[in-house]
């Protein structure tokens, strides 16, 4: 059985308990995991240790009625998200706390703890990974256990993993792309004639806009996955300080008609590039001509294009947000842990 604690009960933690659930007996069956969550930890959704496995079905429901996940008939509670990770007896730590990239706390300490002590870590939450990618990856090593972070860069769409393993022996320089959701789907919307106040809100309602917006509207969100993507696929050493940024707070529906008329949309592209070994990247909005394939990647879609020297440009379009969506990286990478 492979043990699992989930530190994070929002959205994302939710959706995986769900998806996990769902898929139990699938991963069982088609690549012998037998994998149980036995502990989880929310911030404000209570603490539940459960040794033997937590009953899934059983846990989304009494949450459901009740708010907390201490509601479960069985097990420990109260334990704080440190304890958790220490007591829970896991070999594999989720976290999937909220995204700070100035501190990377508290995921930054749970993901310093849990591989100090020899477990695997995934993680969704992009504050640890864009701060300090190499230093977790070095912690990984050093303890024999793997630090895996697909989920961080457009959900569960293969971004991460599809320049640093699948292209290996291509060599990347540089990647473009639209890997934020909420603005992509806000900019989608204005476009339709949605106001920006309504469609971010609805965009929060349905779990892709971050805790605080800003982080999403005014491009941070998308600067931390540049930083992850050049730091682990490009070898790069960039903070988010590093890249040149500006979001789309001043797109407004004149902007996006006039460009319309010129046949163009208005997108927030984020990319990086390597010249003479030095890797530079950026997040602004562009106007995009209708002949790129950019320009019809639309709602919560995100794209990206990596640049190689072998297979040349590779791309990939699929869903960037979401809970369930982000939930499907983390099995991914759970997959390729047990593997
Ligand atoms: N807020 C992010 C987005 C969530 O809108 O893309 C996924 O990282």
């Amino acid at each position: 059985m492979t043990k699992i604690a989930l530190i994070g009960f929002g959205v994302v933690g939710q959706s995986f308990a769900r998806v996990l659930s769902q898929k139990q007996q699938e991963l069982k069956e088609l690549h012998g995991l037998d994998a149980h969550i036995v502990a989880i930890s929310g911030r404000s959704k209570g603490s539940l240790m459960v040794k033997e496995g937590i009953e899934l079905e059983h846990l989304l429901a009494s949450f459901e009625d009740n708010g907390t996940v201490e509601s479960y008939p069985t097990g420990i509670k109260g334990l704080d998200s440190i304890q958790t990770i220490k007591e829970s007896g896991a070999d594999v730590v989720v976290e999937v706390t909220g995204t700070n990239l100035e501190t990377g706390e508290p995921g930054l300490s749970h993901i310093r703890k849990a591989l100090s002590m020899g477990k695997h870590v995934i993680t969704c939450n992009k504050g640890p990974p864009a701060l300090a990618y190499n230093e977790l990856k070095g912690l990984a090593d050093e303890n024999g256990v793997k630090f895996r972070i697909e989920s961080t860069v457009m959900a569960g769409t293969p971004a991460v993993n599809l320049g640093k393993e699948t292209l290996a022996g291509n060599k990347v320089n540089g990647f473009k792309g639209i890997i934020n959701g909420t603005t992509n789907y806000i900019l989608t919307k204005m476009e339709q004639g949605g106001g920006y106040d309504a469609t971010l809100k609805e965009a929060q309602e349905l779990g892709y806009a971050e805790a605080d917006p800003a982080g999403d509207v005014e491009g941070w969100d998308a600067v931390g996955k540049v930083v992850i993507l050049a730091n682990t696929v490009m070898g790069a050493d960039l903070k988010p300080s590093d890249v040149e940024r500006e979001g789309i707070t001043g797109i407004t529906p004149t902007m996006i008609d006039e460009a319309k008329r010129e046949n163009m949309r208005i997108k927030l592209i984020a990319q990086a590039h390597i010249e003479d070994g030095v890797v530079s990247a950026k997040v602004a909005p562009e106007r995009v001509h209708m002949t790129d394939p950019l320009a019809n990647v639309n709602g919560t879609m995100n794209a990206l294009t990596y640049m190689t020297d072998g297979l040349q440009d590779v791309t990939v379009i699929g869903r960037g947000a979401g809970g369930v969506e982000t939930a499907h990286g983390i099995i991914s990478d759970l997959i390729a842990i047990y593997r």
